[in-house]
């Protein structure tokens, strides 16, 4: 094997992409392997108040979701994200911590990030639901709507280059479609909010928890984790 194959190789392995790919991943607790510095130290000062404002307006807004759950849920990341991630809604261990994909599915998730070379605290992570459905059930269509407003100034503050959408629900909300994942995904969308000059590429994806289920789809979730590489690093 020449040095510059065995490089990759190495940087395939160190990156996850290993445990990503396979069926029975283990080790998802290991700590992983520092790949990229974060280079959002800019100053996030404005981006901070005007998301703070929008925790302030989910927490006076009444829901029925809440009597049953323990944390608002609302994003983790950077401010200065180019990428925006959208999953569905808390589950246990969010409820638990007041911080989206802390659990299984969010370590699979961040897996999946330093597959394609990026760190949890490189992207912007929320919720299409901020509070955790009873029992983890799907969030409704009633749900999706009154919650979505919140979701739409996060991204209209972060202003994010590219939206990764993880799963049927997010897709729903953004993409304001009934289509099925398997027809949205691997290819690009544009998510358009009247309040930002153009509109956002988006791209429809697998979640997670899923994935964890049905480990056969992940080399559809690594084709569209690599659309989204090719371009975050043109
Ligand atoms: N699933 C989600 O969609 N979001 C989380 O925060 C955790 C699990």
């Amino acid at each position: 094997m020449n040095q510059s194959n065995k490089k990759n190789l190495e940087f395939i392995i160190n990156s996850g992409l290993n445990y990503f790919l396979q069926d029975s991943p283990r080790k998802w607790f290991e700590n992983e392997k520092k790949l990229v510095q974060s280079d959002f130290n800019k100053n996030t000062g404005d981006k901070k108040t005007q998301i703070d404002e929008v925790i302030k307006d989910l927490k006076n807004h009444k829901s029925s979701l809440q009597k049953s759950a323990t944390k608002l849920v609302v994003y983790d990341g950077n401010l200065n994200a180019k990428v925006m991630l959208i999953g569905e809604a808390p589950g246990r261990d969010e409820d638990q911590q007041g911080i989206p994909f802390v659990g299984r599915a969010g370590q699979l998730l961040n897996k999946m990030l330093l597959a394609i070379n990026l760190e949890r605290e490189d992207v912007y992570i929320t919720n299409v639901v901020n509070w955790r459905p009873p029992d983890n059930r799907t969030p409704n269509d009633n749900e999706i709507l009154e919650f979505l407003p919140f979701l739409q100034r996060q991204i209209d503050i972060i202003k994010p280059k590219f939206i990764f959408l993880l799963g049927g629900v997010a897709a729903k909300a953004i993409l304001s479609t009934p289509l099925a994942l398997g027809k949205l995904r691997g290819k690009w969308h544009e998510y358009k909010s009247l309040n930002l000059e153009q509109g956002i590429p988006t791209i429809a994806s697998y979640h997670p928890a899923f994935l964890l289920r049905s480990p056969q789809y992940k080399k559809h979730s690594w084709e569209d984790l690599q659309m989204l590489q090719e371009k975050i690093e043109k």
